[in-house]
């Protein structure tokens, strides 16, 4: 499963990348706006860091086919890299992605909701869909189902689009969307480190250092 930073703070990305076999760094509208830096140096920026292989998903702001198109066309030409566009299922979203499809542009279809809109994006040429899990969670339908039906259309429709399970506020939800063969999850860096930090693993190592200190007076193998 592809992991990805969900956020556009350089520094986090900086951090998690160092630690984590990370996969790329998705961003929206919301997320670039908490970093108050100009849109386009801000995502070249980030690139830089993650370099030309790791993905860097960048979303559109417009709402009609035809500017959503020109701006996916102006990110791609300012952006070297594997960079993908994002755009939103609205109908005009749609749109743009069969327009861009013809373009090979690499695409993600973002705020899903429902498996069907999952399954029109992907049949416009999405290479990703991106199910909004918590989102989905809080109008009292199982995010990590939603995930789990859209798994199961592209499996059964021979469809190549990937699921990138997005919007997690715990991590129960990010195994769940796991096990229900999401190909990718792309969370918030707060989640990342949640799913690897654990008080009993710190306990543990912390047990294994002062029992080896307790004996041989060393914290290391190596003086
Ligand atoms: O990538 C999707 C995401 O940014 C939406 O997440 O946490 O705002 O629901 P959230």
């Amino acid at each position: 499963m592809e992991i990805l930073i969900d956020s556009a703070n350089i520094k986090e990305i900086i951090r998690l990348s160092d630690l984590y076999p990370i996969d790329g760094v998705t961003t929206n509208p919301t997320i670039i706006s908490k970093e108050k830096e100009p849109f386009l140096p801000l995502v070249q920026d980030i690139q830089r860091h993650i370099g030309n292989e790791k993905m860097l998903h960048v979303q559109t702001l417009s709402t009609t086919a035809n500017d959503i198109v020109n701006e996916a066309l102006h990110l791609t030409n300012q952006l070297d890299g594997n960079v993908y566009v994002k755009i939103p299922v609205i109908p005009e979203g749609i749109k743009a992605m069969r327009m861009l499809h013809q373009e090979e542009v690499k695409l993600t279809a973002t705020a899903v909701i429902t498996p069907l809109q999952a399954l029109m994006a992907a049949k416009a040429g999405a290479h990703y869909v991106a199910p909004y899990v918590n989102r989905v969670s809080n109008l009292s339908v199982d995010g990590t189902q939603v995930v789990e039906e859209i798994v199961n259309l592209f499996n059964t429709y021979k469809l190549s689009t990937k699921v990138l399970g997005a919007s997690f506020k715990n991590v129960d939800q990010i195994k769940q969307v796991a096990l229900k063969g999401s190909h990718a999850i792309t969370a918030s860096p707060d989640m990342i480190d949640a799913m690897q930090e654990h008080l009993l693993t710190e306990w543990s190592v912390d047990q294994f250092s002062s029992d080896w200190q307790m004996a041989f007076g060393e914290k290391t193998f190596i003086k």
